[in-house]
């Protein structure tokens, strides 16, 4: 039976179940630093706006701009999550869960409805806020955790594939990192474009990367792709262990290549790297494109008709539970991922 609840925004708010009480469990930091900076705290469960969503958290998943973040390092993130300290004290991004209780302005979502989708407002906790439109119902036939593993690395892995570099059928696409979070999404949505897909990833991974679908793979322990005969049409390069130059020896002389490493310097992270990339690109035949992957609801809804028709499977490399976030974020930091990591709440 549904209830009705006065939330502190003055909205109304209607739940099936009503909420366990008015606080939830959640990582939270008080200021930027290392993962011990993170505690497992009793805090006040958010209240929706008009337009948002209180989303009970089944699952989150974390990745490098979680870490980012965190720490507050490259610098140049503080600009956007706030100085001194966080602007909002819960980390996470990405989630899945059951909708608790809508905001007003809700029509398309009812309490009780499995979800997944992208919050700034924190996902390692208990209940999570999130704008309607960052949401899309979790596919029938899978779980939450699946769900969660795609919003941030699964659209990045779309976004530089579809958009960026428009992939056809039966071109050639690199991927480096293929065991990574957004290299094994790129690896199988590359397939699912119809394109011949290469993965670079170690010796480990091998067996990992051909099972996602992979035509070739190149164990970079072993061998240095940017030295083979071999070009493509598209480079994505989650790595960039290699320079630009060497990069783009492996590209077609009209191919695109997306440097797409977040990974830099203390104060500027990428940035300079992707400064120097796109102004390269002006004196070239080669497209060079690092972007920056953006929140899109349309995105969402393509990522789970490809979880839907199982032409992409998240691999989950480990969970861990919600008190056990920092050691999450400490894993992911070490970037030797094999998939995604996923906290369970
Ligand atoms: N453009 C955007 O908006 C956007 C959005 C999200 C993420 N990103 C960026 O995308 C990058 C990839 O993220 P991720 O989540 O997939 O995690 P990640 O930590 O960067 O990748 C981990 C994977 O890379 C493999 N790896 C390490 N060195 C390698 C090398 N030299 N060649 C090939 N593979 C190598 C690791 O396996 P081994 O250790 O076994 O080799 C591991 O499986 C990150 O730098 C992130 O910042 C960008």
């Amino acid at each position: 039976m549904g209830i009705e609840q006065q939330s502190g925004a003055g909205e109304r708010l209607v739940s099936a179940s009503g909420l366990a009480g008015t606080t939830m469990r959640a990582a939270v930091q008080h200021c930027y630093g290392p993962p011990s900076a993170l505690q497992s705290s009793e805090v006040a469960i958010p209240a929706p706006g008009r337009g948002d969503v209180l989303v009970q958290v089944g699952a989150a998943s974390v990745h490098l701009g979680d870490y980012f973040v965190m720490t507050g390092e490259p610098y140049v993130v503080r600009l956007v999550f706030g100085l001194r300290r966080p602007r909002n004290g819960i980390p996470g991004r990405d989630l899945a869960g059951v909708v608790a209780a809508v905001g007003k302005d809700v029509t398309a979502l009812r309490p009780g409805d499995e979800v997944f989708g992208w919050s700034t407002a924190g996902t390692l906790a208990e209940y999570a806020c999130v704008p309607a439109d960052n949401l899309v119902p979790v596919p029938a036939d899978v779980s939450v955790g699946d769900a969660a593993t795609m919003p941030t690395s699964a659209m990045t892995a779309l976004q530089a594939l579809r958009k960026i570099a428009n992939v056809q059928p039966g071109q050639t696409v690199l991927v480096t990192g293929a065991s990574g979070g957004v290299g094994s999404f790129a690896v199988q949505i590359a397939k699912a474009f119809g394109a011949e897909v290469t993965g670079v990833c170690s010796t480990r991974n091998v067996d990992l990367v051909r099972s996602l679908g992979a035509d070739h793979v190149v164990d970079y322990t072993k061998t240095d792709f940017t030295r083979a005969e071999k070009r493509y049409d598209v480079i994505l390069d989650n790595v960039e262990a290699q320079p630009l130059a060497a990069v783009r020896r492996a590209l077609t002389p009209t191919g695109t290549l997306i440097p797409n490493s977040g990974r830099g310097g203390r104060w500027l992270g990428p940035i300079g790297r992707i400064v120097t990339a796109r102004v390269l690109s002006g004196f070239t035949r080669q497209q060079l494109k690092p972007f920056t992957s953006v929140g899109k609801r349309q995105d969402l809804l393509t990522l789970a008709d490809l979880l839907t028709t199982g032409q992409v499977t998240p691999v989950i490399d480990r969970t861990y539970p919600l008190d056990e976030a920092a050691d999450a974020l400490r894993y992911i930091a070490a970037g030797h991922t094999r998939g995604k990591v996923v906290i369970t709440v």
